[in-house]
């Protein structure tokens, strides 16, 4: 059997079709969503994840301010800037890059920005929200992506095994959090897992997490499963690659997310999402 192909891009041209409409209909009641993005210092990885969400953002209509600052701003600058654009009204959400440079403590700049406009969910307001179930806040992008897309194969996860590799705050943590909300049954693992495979296995929607190239082969994978790959590494060659051993897994696995084209787009979609949703909130 070869694994479907759950095609991230596609999903994200029909979604971000339907949010440029929602965005031009606002922007005619004078509510345009506006993101800034903040990027410190000049990481190749970020510099290119952060011109893809600017650009996603004119694609869409949205207003979008890139704040480009030197790796030698200090915390208490980055918290100034971050203020500036807590109070600037045609700011809906205020999206940071990380990972931010050592010298600067990412908590103490996530917590600095106003929940309402916190469109990444990393703040421990929106977190808090996640995991108590309470209808406010935002969902991070990633995460919620990948169950986007669980969702668009129409996929029921109720009294299902999923099993999250990873325990990140962007990725991991709020990813099992979302599944156990669908009613999975959720197992969440780490670099302490003492035996990955006899977990993966167990799986029928595995979502890898972890940043390693190839750690998921097809030996790891149940006969069938849906299996996500949040991965974004390169390989020997350079080339663009996840965490799953694609070639192999795809004989196994029910359906599999192609990297590129799987998760990464999706992230910046649901980030459209939580943009627009900040603006909206305005409204209420
Ligand atoms: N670094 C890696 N993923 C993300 C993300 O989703 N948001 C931000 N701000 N930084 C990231």
């Amino acid at each position: 059997m070869t694994a479907q192909i759950i095609d991230g891009l596609a999903l994200s041209r029909k979604l971000r079709a339907a949010f440029a409409q929602d965005v031009q209909a606002l922007t005619a009641q004078g509510l345009q969503p506006g993101l800034a993005v903040i990027l410190v210092g000049n990481n190749p990885a970020s510099q290119v994840y952060v011109r893809n969400k600017i650009k996603a953002c004119q694609e869409a209509g949205i207003h979008s301010v890139l704040e480009q600052l030197d790796a030698t701003t200090t915390q208490q600058e980055l918290l100034a800037r971050i203020a500036a654009l807590n109070a600037d009204a045609a700011i809906h959400g205020i999206l940071v890059q990380l990972p931010l440079p050592p010298h600067i403590d990412a908590d103490a700049v996530i917590e600095a920005i106003a929940p309402e406009k916190d469109v990444d969910g990393f703040h421990i307001s929106s977190a808090g929200a996640l995991m108590t179930g309470l209808d406010r806040g935002f969902w991070p992008c990633t995460p919620h992506g990948c169950l986007k897309m669980l969702d668009d194969i129409g996929y029921d996860l109720r009294g299902k095994h999923a099993v999250v590799v990873g325990r990140s705050n962007i990725v991991g943590k709020p990813m099992a959090m979302m599944l156990l909300a669908r009613s999975a049954t959720v197992t969440i693992c780490h670099s302490a897992t003492a035996d990955l495979g006899a977990m993966t296995r167990q799986a029928d929607v595995l979502v890898a997490a972890v940043g390693k190239a190839g750690l998921i082969t097809a030996d790891m994978v149940k006969p069938g499963a849906i299996v996500i790959d949040v991965g974004m590494n390169r390989n020997a060659q350079g080339k663009l690659c996840g965490d799953v051993d694609f070639e192999g897994v795809r004989q196994v696995a029910g359906w599999i997310t192609p990297v590129p084209g799987g998760v990464g787009p999706m992230t910046i979609t649901m980030l459209l999402a939580n943009t627009i949703a900040a603006a909206k909130r305005r409204l209420a």
